[in-house]
């Protein structure tokens, strides 16, 4: 028998806590009865991003995000005194949904004053009140101010909004995040006001995307044509410089821009139009010409592995979120909802301070169009990995050091769900998980 690889206590896998190097089992991502679990322990608890402060420009403002993995839909509000308020997307007199766009199964947004219901007229505020009964003289020891709209509990980080839909969160939105994610803080995500969004049903579970996209072990294969010479080797792969985890949540840094910028590469590794406007997958090649974007006056916890060169910072922000923040001075959300065991609904967001003149505006389009091309490229192996993977041919699977972040995300899940099967409580952050380098 052949055995190779590195010892444990020289790995990034070794130094977190409880993790271990062995095989894993991806049924948490192909059984029905784990969905399940999933559901209680995870989505009905844990913090849930569901947009930015961006999408409530004005007071009146609002929006309405599906939640099917909880089988609710929330309503966000921005009141008239400017405060962010979140709702169940639920009227209180006979339970139809309050807000819809097309059909009752659409997002929608837009700005009001009150809310009406389709159904019979009742009336409520952007603070959920209910101010209006139709024939209120028909009711029987009837009190409108007992019926407000249903509040989910909802705070606003850094400008973007969270839910959580338990009914007491065991933990403060910024103890939950802990101080790794808290290191964005004081980055000007305000300024980032032009955004270009994309959406798609995903033939898969999302953690299967989530690893995708947290581990770069696969980029030179995947991304061959995209990649760098100095990246693209099928020999010899690429190697992430810093990972870290706290609590459930990780982050990934990449390095390399200054020593092989991506202009730099041969024709033959760029699209013409890259070329032409000088854009690409790491966005515009110049660097806004805003302070707060300089590198040099950048949170300390941005790149914590003080990477130099330095430029992706890849935050998994658990259970479903990501932020990137990219040393060129843009960054890009994704999200990953679950609408069944084995499907999902996949939203990516980028953002760019508004274009000043036409040249940066189709900087900012090539950049969100070749950008998305990669995206589609690993999205394009996903059902053949949920495929593999339900046959159920092989239930245990290596993972590779280069991969601690896939094995983090699907041991805090899994831990989760047994911290709900235990005593009814969500996992939540434990001190001294923090992996540095
Ligand atoms: S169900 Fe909304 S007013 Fe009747
Ligand atoms: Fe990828």
């Amino acid at each position: 028998m052949v055995r190779s690889g590195k010892p444990s206590e020289a790995s990034w896998t070794g130094r977190v806590p409880g993790l271990g190097t062995g095989l894993v089992s991806y049924e948490d991502s192909i059984s029905p009865e784990f969905y399940e679990l999933e559901r209680e322990a995870v989505f009905k608890r844990a913090w849930l991003n569901v947009g930015r402060v961006e999408q409530l420009p004005r007071k009146g403002s609002f929006f309405t995000k599906e939640l099917t993995v909880a089988a609710t839909s929330v309503i966000v509000t921005r009141d008239l005194d400017g405060r962010v308020h979140a709702f169940h997307n639920v009227c209180r007199h006979r339970g139809n949904k309050l807000l819809w766009g097309e059909t009752p199964r659409d997002e929608t947004s837009g700005v009001c004053r009150q809310f009406m219901c389709k159904y019979h007229g009742w009336r409520y505020g952007l603070d959920g009140e209910l101010k209006f009964v139709l024939q209120e003289e028909e009711y029987f020891d009837f009190d409108r101010s007992e019926f407000p709209l249903v509040r989910v509990h909802c705070e606003v980080w850094e400008g973007f909004i969270f839910v959580n839909l338990s009914r007491e969160p065991s933990q403060s939105l910024p103890d939950f995040l802990g101080p790794m994610v808290r290191g964005l803080e004081g980055y000007p995500f305000h300024l980032f006001t032009e955004r270009y969004a994309f959406k798609a049903d995903i033939l898969s579970n999302w953690k299967i995307f989530l690893d995708a996209f947290q581990e770069y072990y696969h980029a030179p294969i995947l991304h061959s044509q995209q990649q760098v010479p100095a990246l693209r080797s099928f020999d010899t792969g690429f190697k992430v410089p810093y990972f870290q985890m706290d609590g459930p949540h990780r982050l990934v840094s990449t390095g390399g821009w200054k020593g092989v910028p991506r202009h730099m590469s041969p024709p033959e590794n760029l699209y013409p139009i890259e070329h032409q406007v000088q854009a690409g997958m790491m966005g515009p090649w110049e660097r806004p010409d805003i302070p707060e974007l300089d590198p040099a006056n950048l949170p300390p916890g941005i790149n914590p592995g003080g990477l130099d060169p330095w430029s992706i910072s890849n935050f998994q922000i658990f259970p479903n979120f990501v932020i990137l923040l990219y040393e060129r001075g843009w960054y890009l959300t994704y999200q990953y909802w679950p609408t069944s065991h084995n499907t999902h609904t996949w939203e990516m967001s980028y953002w760019f301070p508004p274009s000043r003149n036409a040249s940066e505006r189709i900087r900012h389009e090539v950049t969100a169009v070749v950008s998305k091309e990669a995206g589609l490229q690993d999205a394009g192996t996903l059902d053949g990995t949920q495929m593999g993977l339900e046959s159920r041919v092989i239930d245990q699977w290596p993972l590779c050091d280069q991969e601690v972040t896939v094995r983090h995300l699907h041991k805090a899940v899994g831990d989760w769900v047994q911290s709900h099967l235990r005593d009814g409580q969500p996992e939540g952050r434990r001190d001294g998980e923090a992996v540095r380098a």
